[in-house]
């Protein structure tokens, strides 16, 4: 039987990598004219890595991660986010030495066992920014904003970005009682999960996706209402800034993201035409996570983007491919392949993407293959030429040819 990728992990074909290179190279660009430096993170970390930092009552460290055990009966897991291992490498390599501030973006796929439908993946890609150290408003603001003019620059004007405040390590145990008062008195409504967190913890309850559940939850105190004077002040900043800088915006009170790090600002950017998987990046501030995996007390904001969402939305818009200039040689006869084989090699040296065709066959068969292969430019060489030391350049695009010395082939492809 015939072995098959598993189910929601996907090949990127050839054929549609420059989508991916064009967002990539969209967002990437972005991210250095705010100073990011990029960094390669592991595939797969302590498992216990991710329930410290994620939270072992979320669903993504409760139901979705790819665990294994090595031989040395270790436990590790495949990453489903990049936050965490971001935090431990900033530690562990102690990223923070002579820098007021830390700044840095990852690219790649993340792991999570969700049951697979359009959007959503059991393999997918990340590009995730992180910063260290800062813990103005003007920080959450600079940085949404930067995501929002990437966005803006890939040409998606219908997102909607939501905002809600989580409140701080003050605040938060006042409404986590509230909530759970709440939730006591709404017993009868909810789910035996949001009951179980109504006692773990009660702001998971906001990711359960029953309706009735919803329902109930549609009436929960709202985190906004509590929050401290300092965290309402951060949030209201915020606001206020993004404002300036005309950037549209909702705020939403439950939302709460599925990841328990959070504090003060956590944002969505999301699109009506996912339907229900319709997040195409979230983030927002971690004040508390340095600290709690070791660190000294580090401020911290940061968000991913879902690239396979991005590409979903992109799907209707027309990218150009901006593939370079190439040139297929066609050699007829075993003296001008010989010839040719020596020429692709001294192209390449001379930094020009060039293949040969070693196949021996008629002038029309090979042409044949360099239309199959959409080669803009074609160069010719038969007994005759080689006797002349010539060859024939062909640009297929325009369908011009001209003959030329081989000697100035390499300053002749240097123009066109
Ligand atoms: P997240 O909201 O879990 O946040 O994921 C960010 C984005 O990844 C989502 O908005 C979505 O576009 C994409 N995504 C998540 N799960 C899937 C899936 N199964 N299939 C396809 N796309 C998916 C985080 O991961 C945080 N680490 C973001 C962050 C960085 N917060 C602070 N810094």
């Amino acid at each position: 039987m015939q072995i098959k990728a598993p189910k929601g992990v996907a090949d990127i074909l050839p054929e549609d990598i420059f989508r991916w290179r064009y967002v990539e190279d969209t967002l990437r660009n972005m991210l250095q004219l705010a100073g990011f430096d990029d960094i390669r993170l592991p595939m797969f970390e302590q498992s216990a890595l991710f329930s410290r930092s994620i939270g072992g009552e979320t669903d993504i460290v409760a139901k979705e991660m790819y665990t294994f055990s090595d031989k040395g009966k270790r436990s590790f897991s495949l990453r489903p986010e990049g936050t965490a291992s971001a935090v431990r490498a900033y530690l562990e390599h102690r990223l923070y030495i002579g820098k007021p501030e830390t700044r840095l973006y990852y690219i790649g796929p993340m792991f999570r066992a969700e049951r697979p439908q359009a959007g959503r993946y059991r393999q997918f890609h990340q590009l995730g920014a992180e910063v260290f150290g800062n813990d103005s408003a003007f920080l959450d603001a600079e940085v949404i904003a930067l995501l929002m003019y990437a966005f803006e620059k890939l040409g998606l004007e219908s997102l909607c970005l939501q905002l809600n405040t989580l409140g701080c390590k003050d605040c938060r145990p006042q409404y986590q009682k509230d909530l759970t008062a709440f939730l006591a008195d709404h017993k009868t409504g909810l789910c035996s999960n949001c009951m179980r967190r109504s006692d773990t913890n009660p702001l998971r309850v906001f990711d359960c996706k029953n309706g009735k559940c919803q329902e109930v939850l549609a009436q929960a105190p709202s985190n906004i209402d509590s929050v401290c004077d300092k965290c309402s002040l951060h949030f209201n900043q915020v606001l206020n800034l993004l404002k300036g800088l005309n950037i549209i915006f909702e705020i939403k009170y439950n939302l709460v993201r599925g990841l328990d790090y959070y504090n003060k600002t956590a944002f969505e950017i999301t699109a009506r035409e996912l339907g229900a998987q319709n997040a195409v990046a979230g983030g927002g501030r971690y004040d508390g996570l340095v600290e709690q995996l070791g660190g000294a007390p580090t401020p911290a904001f940061g968000f991913a983007v879902g690239i396979e969402r991005l590409l979903l939305l992109l799907a209707d818009k027309e990218i150009k491919k901006g593939e370079p200039e190439w040139i297929y040689l066609i050699l007829l006869g075993d003296k001008a392949l010989q010839q040719g084989f020596i020429l692709q090699d001294e192209l390449r040296k001379h930094g020009f993407a060039v293949r040969i065709n070693s196949s021996n066959q008629t002038l029309k068969k090979q042409l044949k293959q360099a239309n199959k292969l959409d080669a803009p430019l074609v160069g010719i060489m038969g007994e005759d030429e080689l006797n002349r030391g010539c060859v024939i350049l062909r640009d297929m695009r325009h369908g011009t040819q001209e003959e030329l010395p081989v000697a100035e082939l390499i300053d002749k492809l240097g123009t066109v």
